[in-house]
């Protein structure tokens, strides 16, 4: 029809603009594009478009309420970490993948496939979730698509000068204590062995994407489990010491010290591979010492009950009157603010954060 038609000429042009010269108007002139994969942390609206649950899904209100002022299915008030790094690195918002508005400039500035409830393991939320498996295998097509349109050479050069972050493991970890909330936490045993499996699963994936040309890659580590108010209020632990104790944070720590060893080998292995780790671990752990200890949006406990929006199983919920006073939106999810606060450190810290770079650093670095 004449309209699809239209469209892949409009699609021609644009492409061959940035064919012809790089220095087109079409295109800053050191192009660097954003890949975006993992959980809830960084979902940006994925799984409004899958068959999910209300569990794993935020397109409700009051989600959405601060800053688009309506639900874009981001588990926050307002904009989530990756909204926040899109900015710093001069990008435009960077779309869901599965959203009509995801193909938007052909995602030349990047896109982002993370998946509420996603986990490293494809067992975790099985589904119900994109796993981080098949967010890759969307990747892969992207890249193809690149291939396709700028010719390998353009291709490459985009893929490697990109960026891809990660937010992953948390739902590895914490999904078997949040299935069975009542009768205290067993998690799949022995747990160093549950820990390679995730860690060699994102060993996987990373591999993968390095392979389609991708070079620098960011990860934020796994939260400290039993500090989210959902665990909380489960486990009905009363201080921050106590709660630093759990299970679900040891197993966490198991992964830390796993992650930066794991990428620290790739670096060796994989030639002009560039990685950064933030500690959101540490960092949530610091935030939590001074604003509430309390979800925003929610009930019982901490409320820790998961009840925000009134759409999973629960209809009455509370939500306070100062959001920006929490670092917990509902019970799993950090607040807009909290989550700026994240993006600021994983974009420009160094040492006690990142190691070994910062984020602004691999997007400077070609
Ligand atoms: C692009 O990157 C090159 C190499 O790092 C640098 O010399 C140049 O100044 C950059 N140009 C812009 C416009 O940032
Ligand atoms: C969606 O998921 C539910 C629960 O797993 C299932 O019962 C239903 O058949 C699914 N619907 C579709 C269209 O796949
Ligand atoms: C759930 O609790 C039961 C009873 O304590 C236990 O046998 C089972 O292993 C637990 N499942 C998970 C996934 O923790
Ligand atoms: C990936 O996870 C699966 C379980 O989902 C496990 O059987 C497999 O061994 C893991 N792969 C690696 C490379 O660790
Ligand atoms: C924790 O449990 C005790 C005993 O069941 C109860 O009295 C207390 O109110 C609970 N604390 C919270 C914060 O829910």
């Amino acid at each position: 029809s004449m309209s699809i038609l239209a469209f892949y000429l409009s699609y021609f042009i644009l492409i061959s603009n940035y064919s012809l010269s790089q220095s087109s108007i079409c295109l800053p002139k050191n192009h660097t594009a954003l890949f975006i994969f993992g959980d809830s942390l960084f979902d940006v609206g994925n799984n409004n478009y899958i068959n999910s649950s209300t569990f794993l899904q935020a397109n409700f209100p009051p989600y959405g309420e601060t800053f688009f002022n309506y639900p874009t299915g981001r588990f926050s008030d307002g904009r989530v970490i990756p909204d926040f790094i899109a900015e710093y690195a001069t990008l435009p918002l960077i779309q869901a993948y599965l959203s009509p508005a995801g193909f938007q400039d052909h995602y030349i500035y990047g896109v982002n496939f993370a998946s509420a409830g996603a986990g490293a393991l494809v067992e975790t939320n099985q589904g119900l979730v994109i796993d981080l498996k098949a967010q890759v295998k969307y990747f892969t097509e992207v890249s193809k698509q690149f291939r396709q349109k700028l010719g390998d050479e353009e291709a490459k050069k985009l893929l490697s000068r990109a960026i891809y972050i990660f937010s992953i493991g948390g739902n590895d970890y914490g999904t078997p204590f949040l299935t069975n909330l009542t009768s205290g936490a067993v998690l799949p045993c022995p747990q160093q062995k549950f820990v390679d499996y995730v860690i060699g699963n994102i060993t996987a994936v990373i591999k993968e994407i390095y392979n389609e040309g991708g070079r620098k890659f960011g990860f934020v580590n796994v939260g400290p489990l039993n500090c989210f108010p959902l665990l909380r209020m489960a486990i009905n632990s009363t201080s921050l010491s106590a709660c630093l104790e759990e299970e679900a944070s040891a197993i966490a720590r198991l992964h830390n010290n796993a992650l930066p060893k794991m990428l620290h080998g790739l670096e060796k292995q994989l030639k002009g591979f560039k990685y950064s780790v933030t500690d959101f671990y540490g960092a949530l752990i610091e935030l939590m010492k001074y604003p509430s200890k309390y979800a925003c949006c929610g009930g019982g406990p901490y409320r820790g009950d998961n009840s925000c929006g009134g759409k999973r199983g629960i209809e009455e919920y509370e939500l306070c009157n100062n959001v920006n006073n929490n670092v917990f939106f509902d019970s799993l999810h950090p607040t807009e603010i909290a989550a700026e606060h994240f993006a600021k450190l994983m974009w420009s810290r160094n040492g006690d954060v990142n190691e070994p770079y910062n984020l602004k650093e691999l997007f400077h670095y070609f």
